[in-house]
């Protein structure tokens, strides 16, 4: 799932540039969210402890607006691609949205084995697991075997 909290927030800046500081928990418990207007407050307290200096001269120049729900511009919930009735909080912390309305109902995709992905299995951990290690290719061997229907029509063992 391409939206998934995690796969999201390893691609934000907040979290490659704050040296390990930006956790699930700096913010929230993962398994008990807190929701609504409420909790806006909360979240971008959070945002501000990091960015206030930066926020402050930026806004003073005119550059940023003085808007302090962070989150509502920086951090919007999105329709997910592959589950199409569900929306999540993007956690990708961005300058700026993509363009269009990222609420907007999608058509639902049907999966079939003429649309299933048959490209290579690539470990998601690339940093820890570098490729290059013998124990990187054994652990994306097993995979590729595994997910057979990731493997070109000619390649698939005949029992499968
Ligand atoms: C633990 C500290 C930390 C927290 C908490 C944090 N950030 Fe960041 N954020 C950073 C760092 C570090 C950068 C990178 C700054 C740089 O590139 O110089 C960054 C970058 C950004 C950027 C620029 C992103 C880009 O792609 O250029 C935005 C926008 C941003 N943060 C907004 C937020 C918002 C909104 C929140 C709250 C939801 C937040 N941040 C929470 C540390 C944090
Ligand atoms: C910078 C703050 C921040 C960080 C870090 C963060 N979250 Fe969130 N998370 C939020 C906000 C804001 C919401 C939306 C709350 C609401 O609905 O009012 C949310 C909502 C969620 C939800 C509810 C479903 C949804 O998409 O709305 C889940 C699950 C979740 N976060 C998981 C995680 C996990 C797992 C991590 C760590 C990988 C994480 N979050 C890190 C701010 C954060
Ligand atoms: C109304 C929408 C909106 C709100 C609310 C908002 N921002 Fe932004 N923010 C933006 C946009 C748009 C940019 C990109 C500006 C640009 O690239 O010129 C930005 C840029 C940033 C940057 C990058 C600045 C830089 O120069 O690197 C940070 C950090 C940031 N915002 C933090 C925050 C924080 C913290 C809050 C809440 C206190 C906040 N923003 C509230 C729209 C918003």
């Amino acid at each position: 799932m391409r939206l998934h909290a995690a796969y999201r927030q390893r691609e934000s800046q907040c979290f490659l540039k704050s040296d390990g500081k930006l956790r699930c928990t700096t913010c929230h418990d993962p398994h008990n969210i807190p929701r609504g207007e409420a909790t806006a407050a909360r979240y971008n307290g959070i945002c501000s402890a990091c960015h206030t200096a930066v926020f402050n001269r930026a806004v003073a120049s005119g550059a940023h607006t003085a808007g302090a729900n962070c989150v509502s511009c920086h951090m919007p919930k999105r329709r997910t691609d592959d589950a199409v009735h569900m929306v999540m909080t993007n956690h990708l912390i961005r300058r700026r949205q993509l363009g269009g309305n990222p609420l907007m109902d999608k058509a639902e995709a049907r999966e079939s084995s003429a649309a299933a992905y048959r490209g290579e299995v690539v470990p998601y951990y690339s940093v820890k697991l570098s490729a290059t290690t013998a124990e990187a290719s054994l652990y994306a061997a097993v995979a590729q075997v595994r997910e057979r229907s990731n493997l070109k029509e000619g390649c698939r063992d005949s029992r499968a």
